[in-house]
């Protein structure tokens, strides 16, 4: 059989410089624990539009839709800034969302114990957090027609339309029910059934999902009621789904409980392909940080942490996964920060390649 393939796309700004530790650990897995993986890589966003004139070049578009996962760094910079919107940088990235129709965009808001301290709420509240976030990001309130602004008697009306189908709640629901299996087996659907009716049919869909699940707990919350809950106690959920906005509200919420950009990763799945893998899209939820760009500063455990996502979700390596998670763990408890970490008086930081070093030393 071949080996597992992997695109890799490291962007702009620093998403090639942490791309770089990324691949190190790509290595290491195959050297060390005999998990190779077919790696190739190509360039989107700004790198692509200097080379093709465009931000994602329709031979990586199709590279994108034939390999078992996508992993990208971030595009976009100031640079850019000027280009006209349909050849910026960040279409690239909308492009392959849209065309490998990834419609479940899982965040994970997870609290490492050595950055408890870091979070805006108590110790006891964020330690130990694990929780993930289902959020649909293929249809709803950002899609849904009609929308635009209109002329109305003598005033002007913006409309916007929440509008989702059975089969839209049904696709996103089952890989919210297939990752609870994998984890805690409690799922939380969250949506406003009590004054929308987009929210009583998602309510009934997801309930019908959940026959097919009996193993999972299934509960439902109004989406306001949720975002009160996620900050007074967040370790009552394990896994959350939610529609486009709420999800990309309480997502925000959820991930900023427990502490720095330069530590979230996410993963953007669709359907399952011929060979049962979803398509899927691994990338950190920073952007290109043109700040602290081409300077070594930038932290690469969220690049680091999306690939971990890439083995549990795309390649059933659970075990690796946390393998490479408790080696982050680790590093941090040590008090390896690099300078967005730094919290506590007289820490010096490390480089985004000492990182690497440290996270690499703690899986030997
Ligand atoms: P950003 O996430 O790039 O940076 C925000 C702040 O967080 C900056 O101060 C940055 O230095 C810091 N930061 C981010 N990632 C870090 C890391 N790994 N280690 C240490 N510090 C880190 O967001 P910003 O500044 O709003 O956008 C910069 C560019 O990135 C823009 O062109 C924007 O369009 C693009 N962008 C791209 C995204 C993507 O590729 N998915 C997402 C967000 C923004
Ligand atoms: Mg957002």
């Amino acid at each position: 059989m071949s080996n597992p393939s992997l695109l890799i796309l490291p962007g702009d700004g620093i998403g090639p410089e942490v791309m770089a530790e990324v691949r190190r650990i790509i290595d290491w897995f195959g050297a060390k624990r005999g998990l190779e993986f077919d790696v190739s890589e190509d360039l989107v966003g700004g790198a692509a539009y200097d080379k093709h004139g465009a931000p994602l070049h329709d031979d990586t578009m199709a590279k994108a839709q034939e390999v078992d996962a996508v992993l990208l760094g971030a595009v976009g910079g100031p640079k850019y800034d000027d280009l006209d919107f349909s050849v910026k940088p960040e279409r690239g990235l909308l492009r392959l969302r849209k065309e490998m129709d990834l419609y479940s965009n899982l965040r994970p808001a997870q609290c490492f114990d050595a950055l408890a301290d870091f979070s805006s709420l108590k110790k006891d509240v964020v330690a130990g957090l694990d929780i993930m976030i289902v959020r649909e990001l293929t249809s709803g309130v950002y899609f849904g027609e009609p929308r635009g602004i209109f002329e109305e008697g003598n005033e002007r009306v913006g409309i916007n339309t929440q509008r989702y189908t059975e089969s839209e709640i049904d696709r996103v629901a089952r890989s919210a029910f297939e990752l609870a299996m994998r984890r805690g087996k409690k799922l939380c659907s969250m949506e406003k059934a009590n004054v929308m009716e987009s929210g009583i049919l998602w309510r009934e869909v997801v309930t019908r999902v959940g026959a097919d699940y009996p193993e999972v707990e299934l509960s439902h919350m109004y989406a306001d009621a949720g975002a009160m809950q996620l900050t007074r106690w967040p370790k009552q959920f394990d896994v959350i789904v939610t529609d486009n906005l709420f999800g990309d509200l309480l997502s925000d919420l959820a991930a900023m409980l427990t502490g720095s950009l330069g530590m979230l990763p996410s993963a953007s799945l669709g359907a399952p392909m011929a060979n049962g893998r979803p398509k899927a899209l691994y990338e950190p939820v920073h952007g290109s940080a043109p700040d602290i760009a081409g300077q070594g500063k930038a932290n690469p455990i969220a690049c680091i942490l999306s690939f971990a996502m890439a083995l549990r979700y795309s390649f059933d390596a659970g075990d690796e996964a946390a393998r490479l998670e408790d080696a982050v763990n680790a590093v941090l408890a040590d008090g390896v920060r690099t300078a967005d970490l730094l919290g506590e008086e007289g820490v010096t930081p490390v480089s985004t390649s000492q990182m690497g070093d440290a996270i690499l030393a703690k899986l030997d």
